[in-house]
């Protein structure tokens, strides 16, 4: 079977939409709406610029992107699911071993429906917080992996937005319409979760975002992606592959600053950076402590029972679930997690399945952990003896258990009045933001950078680093 996408139609497709007339017209009569929401809430300028861009033409393992300037609003945006596994089976929950759906069975479309929301809102937030950056752009390397993410959340919002149409008749399409309906910081029709709605005003923030925010998007999907729901599993397969590159620009974004930081810290001997026009590094550790905890609370409760529902279901399971060495049912199993009782931390055993999500997470910040080894082997080789760290998972924490608690990055419990007098220490003050945004001049020159970040070690799809990635 071949793996190739039809770009002859006007919505690109491999999910043969032409044999279902109503289905197309739906989504046609959706993509002026799209386009309409992408002008007034997309990219800020440089809209009539061609962008060095990757396109997927293919779903399969090899090949599956091309690359050519294109013009954003010309990006063809569209429906691409992975290809079927022949004889799938759910891997989860009750219903494990029997046969994956291709369509929703009526007592569970509320909650899928619900999960696919949820997930469709997150894509295009995400290009609604970054839509000002273009004007600060520290390279156009850096401006082309800035569009390439904007416009495949946008594709990512398409993959919702077709199961939406496809599987939940009228509901669905009202969602769909919903999803262009919120925005991002919005006071009236905010965007569903709270990451979403705060504001990515910096390429610091931005880097930060793509670390760690985006990353929750890879684990939400991988757990989506073991869904019984087989179009749903398919959808979120492909999208992982084009997430990938959103973490790479993250994580090889920090790299280039701290390198930058500790460049200047060794000409000019010294830990007073900012006058030199980069970062310092306690300030970076704040924006780590931000960002990181945010995110923590977009996997929900560590105690939840709609996310043990959604598992008994077959709706969501935990990421790569073949992995855990359990029955992959939870019924009658106790799992470990720590929880804050009579001000002390305590380890608290809870029936498995309500704990999924905590599983989620865990695996979550075990994949963090990575790239803040891989920073600190910067600053290493560098010679820099400071290392930076991840904070506690009751840090700063909006959702779940430890939300009615004040937690240091170290994971001691303070009071309140503790916190109020520590916390400029340990997020970013007005002051640290207002730095950090006086750095943000941009650099629209090929192969230069600002400041405040190194050039990156290679280029995109083995073009130069000085190469025009954008044409101004
Ligand atoms: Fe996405
Ligand atoms: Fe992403």
């Amino acid at each position: 079977m071949s793996n190739e996408i039809n770009y002859s139609e006007r919505i690109p497709n491999n999910v043969d939409l032409a044999s279902d007339r109503r289905l197309q017209r739906a989504l046609e009569s959706w993509q002026p709406r799209f386009a309409n929401w992408w002008a007034e809430m997309g990219p800020v300028g440089f809209q009539d610029k061609e962008i060095y861009l990757r396109t997927a033409v293919d779903v399969g393992q090899q090949g599956w992107a091309h690359f050519s300037h294109v013009k954003l609003p010309d990006y063809r945006w569209g429906i691409f699911l992975s290809q079927p596994q022949a004889d799938r089976r759910i891997t989860f929950g009750e219903l494990k071993g029997q046969p994956a759906w291709q369509e929703v069975p009526g007592e569970f479309r509320t909650d899928l429906r619900r999960l696919i929301v949820v997930q469709g809102d997150t894509e295009p937030a995400s290009v609604e917080q970054q839509r000002y950056l273009g004007h600060t752009a520290p390279s156009l390397y850096d401006l082309r992996n800035l569009f390439q993410i904007n416009v495949e959340e946008g594709r990512h919002l398409w993959a919702m937005v077709y199961l939406l149409h496809a599987h939940f008749g009228r509901d669905g399409r009202d969602e769909a319409d919903a999803l262009l309906e919120r925005h991002s910081g919005d006071p009236d029709h905010p965007r569903i979760l709270g990451a979403f709605n705060e504001k990515t005003s910096d390429w610091l923030s931005f880097l930060f975002f793509t670390y760690f925010t985006d990353r929750d998007g890879k684990y939400q999907l991988g757990a989506l992606k073991e869904s019984a729901f087989d179009p749903l599993s398919r959808t979120c397969d492909f999208m992982l592959k084009e997430e990938a590159h959103h973490m790479f620009v993250g994580a090889s974004g920090i790299s280039r600053v701290i390198q930058r930081t500790c460049d200047v810290m060794n000409q000019y001997n010294t830990d007073d950076v900012r006058p030199y026009g980069v970062v310092d590094l306690p300030t970076l550790q704040k924006y780590i402590n931000f960002h990181f905890s945010v995110s923590l609370d977009l996997f929900g409760s560590e105690t939840s029972t709609n996310a043990a529902n959604y598992y008994s279901a077959g709706l969501k399971g935990r990421f790569s679930e073949d992995s855990y060495d359990d029955d992959h049912v939870l019924a009658g199993h106790q799992e470990t997690i720590s929880e804050i009782i009579d001000g002390v931390w305590e380890l608290k055993e809870r029936p498995a399945i309500t704990v999924v999500n905590q599983q989620l997470r865990r695996s979550y910040i075990d994949d963090c952990a990575k790239g803040l080894r891989r920073w600190n082997r910067v600053l290493d080789n560098n010679g820099i003896g400071t290392q930076l760290t991840l904070p506690h998972e009751g840090f700063h924490r909006q959702v779940g258990l430890h939300k009615e608690h004040y937690v240091t990055p170290n994971g001691e419990i303070i009071s309140d009045v503790m916190w109020n007098e520590l916390v400029p220490d340990f997020l970013p003050t007005e002051a640290d933001r207002e730095f950090v945004v006086s750095l943000m001049q941009p650099v629209y020159e090929p192969g230069l950078m600002a400041s405040w970040i190194a050039p990156p070690t290679s280029g995109i799809n083995t073009q130069p680093v000085e190469y025009e990635y954008v044409r101004l």
